[in-house]
């Protein structure tokens, strides 16, 4: 039995392409799955992408595109081709109509970033939104099923509630993932891996419990046993 699950993302958040080399070397066979996101971007993000796929890894960019319907499509079509997995764009209705445009006869799965794993209440109320997180999840579930992309990522907690509402092959991809009393940094919706899966998602992205882990390889040994239902 191979050791590493396709639904847990290692997110490559760290200073520079050199450090998520060696931390896809020391992690090994444990991941077989990663997300590059805005940090690499500038910096060789995309020669490091293109390495993992080259290597037979599944590779989430996360970059979270927002603008123009005619810029939205056209840089979808661009990530279309290059190989990865999964990119994902803000869920707002004509984005992800754009996006699902541009990745059109592509194997690239599109999802939509519903609410930041970040915000609560008083955030979202802070920048204007009257909805609570899960109205704002719904709703935008609901707007992605419509636009026609692949999935949405939601915070473990809505997961349960958005999965009753989409088809199974629906990706609902979860961060904001700790192990039970693991240190939550910036997060405010989180769950542990298992319940996260239990909820209803497809994938679960973690970063620092892994990423800045002393052991990363164990670290994620230790996630993906949580996952599948171990302690
Ligand atoms: O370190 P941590 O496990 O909190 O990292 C979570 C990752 O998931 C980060 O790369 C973050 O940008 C990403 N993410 C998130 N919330 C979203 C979408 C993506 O935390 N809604």
């Amino acid at each position: 039995m191979t050791r590493a699950d396709p639904r847990l993302y290692v997110a490559l958040d760290l200073p520079g392409v050199e450090e998520a080399r060696a931390l896809t070397a020391a992690i090994g066979d444990a991941v077989i799955s990663y997300k590059i996101g805005l940090q690499l971007l500038p910096i060789g993000g995309m020669d490091l992408a293109r390495e993992l796929i080259d290597q037979g890894k599944h590779v989430f960019l996360d970059f979270k595109f927002h603008d123009i319907d005619a810029t939205v499509e056209k840089a979808v079509r661009s990530v279309a081709g290059l190989g990865a997995d999964i990119l994902t764009v803000h869920a707002r209705p004509d984005v992800m109509a754009a996006a699902a445009r541009g990745k059109a006869g592509s194997g690239l799965r599109v999802i939509g970033v519903t609410v930041l794993t970040s915000l609560n209440k008083p955030a979202l109320e802070a920048i204007g939104y009257t909805d609570d997180a899960q109205s704002l999840v719904m709703r935008r579930t609901q707007q992605a099923l419509d636009a026609g992309v692949d999935g949405i990522v939601s915070s473990p907690l809505e997961a349960a509630a958005a999965r009753k509402i989409v088809p199974d092959d629906f990706l609902i991809v979860t961060p904001g993932v700790r192990m039970p009393g693991g240190d939550k940094g910036d997060q405010k919706r989180v769950a542990t891996p298992f319940d996260a899966i239990k909820n209803g998602a497809s994938h679960i992205v973690v970063g620092r419990p892994i990423n800045a882990a002393r052991d990363p390889r164990a670290a994620a040994i230790a996630i993906t046993a949580n996952m599948r239902g171990g302690s």
